[in-house]
């Protein structure tokens, strides 16, 4: 049985910087039940707490060594501070967190690194487009979060689509989904790149690219298709988008994508250890 069903509850922004708050507006903007009764969003100076409270005025905020009493107030709290700092948040929350249902968003930390401050863990990959409504993320549980489970999903899918993958997938979802928009950002530089070289003015070109990838990804999302066959669908015999792949082919785009993202999953494999 879902433990938030029949009461009210107060869901804490564990740092409330980048991510937090992009979970934070994505929840603002959504309606789902149980809704949360409210939010406290902690930043670790006063000036990010003011740059909160102006950004998002109907939400607490708290800042400094106030930790402790936001976490004591709330029901949920989701981690939203660097990985490297962590430990000592954590730490400082340690009596106040326990039995809360933990929802954490730091890269590289694991179910049994968390599950150390609380039995009712989440972690969350998620990525910066969130912010719009458009981003991704993957979420493993423990086991003491499983009745948990769909009040997660309906707390962190507004951020755009959620799904659930087990733990050993999370380095990989780190490189994926929270990396993947900087990959997908060379590609659309690149393209731009291609377009100006060829005397398309900046602007048009980088509309055009982001119109390109937008769409593409909307046809890939729609149809359901392997990307290989809308690929194909598009290379007329002798025509120019054949060509264009071979050269790109010839290069190594494709691994040196592929490879690109494995080598953040490496990375991300290390970010939770001292
Ligand atoms: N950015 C991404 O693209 C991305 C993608 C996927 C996952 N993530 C994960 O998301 C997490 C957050 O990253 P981010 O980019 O959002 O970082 P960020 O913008 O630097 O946010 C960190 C937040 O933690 C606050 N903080 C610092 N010390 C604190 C303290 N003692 N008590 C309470 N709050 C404190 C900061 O407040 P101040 O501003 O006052 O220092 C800030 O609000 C990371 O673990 C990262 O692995 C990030």
């Amino acid at each position: 049985m879902n433990s938030f069903q029949d009461r009210e509850y107060t869901v804490c922004i564990l740092g409330a910087g980048v991510m937090g708050t992009a979970v934070l507006s994505a929840i603002l903007k959504s309606e789902f039940t149980p809704y949360p009764k409210g939010f406290i969003c902690c930043t670790g100076s006063e000036e990010s707490a003011i740059r909160v409270k102006h950004a998002f005025p109907n939400v607490d905020t708290s800042f400094g060594g106030n930790n402790d009493k936001a976490v004591s107030q709330s029901d949920v709290v989701i981690l939203g501070c660097k990985p490297f700092m962590c430990e000592k948040i954590l730490e400082s929350v340690k009596t106040s967190i326990e039995g809360k249902l933990l929802i954490s968003l730091a890269a590289g930390w694991t179910i049994d690194q968390l599950q150390k401050y609380s039995t009712r863990v989440a972690r969350v990959m998620t990525n910066t487009p969130a912010k719009f409504g458009y981003g991704m993320a993957v979420i493993s549980l423990n086991e003491g979060a499983e009745p948990d489970r769909e009040l997660i999903e309906k707390l962190i899918n507004p951020v755009g689509k959620a799904i659930f993958l087990p733990e050993k997938n999370m380095d990989a979802a780190t490189s994926l989904v929270g990396s993947g928009p900087a990959f997908c950002l060379l590609m659309m530089e690149s393209l731009i790149d291609g377009g100006v070289r060829m005397g398309i003015p900046y602007a048009a070109a980088k509309e055009c690219a982001a119109k390109v990838m937008e769409g593409t990804a909307r046809m890939v999302i729609e149809t359901g298709d392997h990307p290989a066959v809308l690929k194909s669908a598009v290379c007329t015999p002798g025509g120019t988008t054949i060509g264009g792949l071979m050269v790109m082919e010839d290069k190594g785009l494709r691994s040196a994508i592929a490879r690109g993202v494995e080598e953040a999953a490496v990375i991300a494999a290390q970010l939770g250890k001292k």
